[in-house]
């Protein structure tokens, strides 16, 4: 049996690799260790909640004592962090949570990690690390790291605090470094979720600026397939990105999803643009298909329409979030936009 703590196993990406690791092993016994912010909901985890190779645990990855009692109690040899503040509009309106949970939540995971002699701590990083490209090229593992905003200047911080105390310490650590996800249980303050939840409703897309950024989209399965194999058979101390090369302006998103619920273009509303937007993210995932074989399986098209047809099953589980927070998250973000 492997001991792994799962931090953030409660968001989007963390749910959706428990979801999906403990429906196929047996031989992992899964510690998740979750915060519950606003975005984090044990609804996501329904289908696992009774297992015998599962628990959860609320707590704050910052809780240094916490940490150490987790690890003593439950003998964790393996962690994957996945916990993270996460959206790149709530770090530009205040940065300091960002800086606290994916910097200094990370330091503590480390240190314990080091006290309890893991075997592997797996750190799920992101391709934002590597800023923006322009219309040409590809981030490669080698890419150097230049973050633009504050969320990925703390996920920068993440990464170099991991590989410090790989190469400091001999800690057993892998980062990996994914683009764009999508798919079911994504918290709509993204993108793809929060045009497909306006688009249903019949309310204005905010796009930002010209709608001509670029993002390489990926589905949250083929990115927790690649997960689950650089956790088994990554090699220690190394990067690898992730990617699915499905490039795609935001504009084009966006009219892809009104095309599937049959709503008029006349609901896009081109909005003030972010401040610092990274004009393009795309992978170059040739490390990890080659060393590892690890290739995408879901394509775009009938993927995004399996993601909208989720949130069209799913409207209570959609419909507790919008009803929250959540509403003043989006008058505060889109009021003075619009
Ligand atoms: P999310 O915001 O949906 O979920 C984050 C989870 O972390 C939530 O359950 C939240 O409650 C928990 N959390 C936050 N602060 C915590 C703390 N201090 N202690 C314990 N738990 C805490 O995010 P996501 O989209 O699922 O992203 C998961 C990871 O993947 C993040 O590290 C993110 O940087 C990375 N990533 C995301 C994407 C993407 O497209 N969403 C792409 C590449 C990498
Ligand atoms: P997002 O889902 O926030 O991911 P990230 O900024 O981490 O890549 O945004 C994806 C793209 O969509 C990004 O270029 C910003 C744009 N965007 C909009 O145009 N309107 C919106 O309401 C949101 C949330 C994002």
């Amino acid at each position: 049996m492997k001991n792994i703590l799962v931090t953030g196993g409660a968001g989007f990406i963390g749910s959706n690799f428990i979801n999906y690791i403990l429906n196929k092993r047996d031989d992992y016994f899964i510690v998740n260790l979750d915060k519950l912010t606003y975005a984090g909901n044990l609804e996501n985890l329904k289908e696992v909640e009774s297992k015998k190779n599962y628990t959860f645990i609320k707590g704050d990855i910052v809780n240094a004592e916490l940490i150490n009692f987790v690890f003593e109690k439950y003998k964790i040899k393996y962690v994957i962090n996945f916990a993270a503040e996460s959206h790149v509009d709530r770090s530009i309106s205040g940065s300091e949570i960002f800086f606290r949970t994916n910097v200094i939540g990370t330091n503590v995971l480390l240190e314990a990690a080091k006290r309890f002699n893991v075997e592997r701590f797996l750190q799920i990083s992101t391709d934002e690390v590597y800023g923006s490209l322009g219309s040409t090229g590809l981030f490669s593992e080698k890419t150097p790291i230049a973050p633009n905003s504050p969320y990925s200047a703390s996920k920068a911080s993440s990464d170099m605090m991991t590989m410090a105390f790989n190469h400091t310490y001999g800690l057993p650590t892998v980062i990996t470094r994914c683009s764009n996800n999508y798919g079911p249980l994504q918290f709509p303050e993204k993108l793809i979720p929060l045009m497909i939840l306006n688009a249903i409703q019949n309310k204005k897309l905010p796009v930002y600026g010209d709608g001509m950024n670029i993002r390489d989209w990926i589905y949250v399965i083929d990115h927790n397939k690649a997960v689950e194999l650089v956790f088994e058979k990554g090699k220690i101390g190394e990067v690898y990105n992730i990617g699915a090369s499905n490039e795609l302006p935001n504009i084009e998103i966006v009219k892809v999803i009104l095309k599937n619920l049959n709503k008029s273009e006349e609901l896009i509303q081109f909005v003030k643009d972010r401040p610092g937007h990274d004009k393009r993210y795309a992978i170059d995932s040739s490390k990890i298909q080659n060393e590892l074989k690890w290739k995408p399986e879901f394509n775009f098209e009938s993927a995004i329409v399996n993601t909208i047809e989720w949130y069209l099953k799913n409207k209570k589980w959609w419909e507790r979030i919008i009803s929250g927070e959540y509403q003043s998250y989006y008058n505060k973000q889109y009021s003075d936009r619009i």
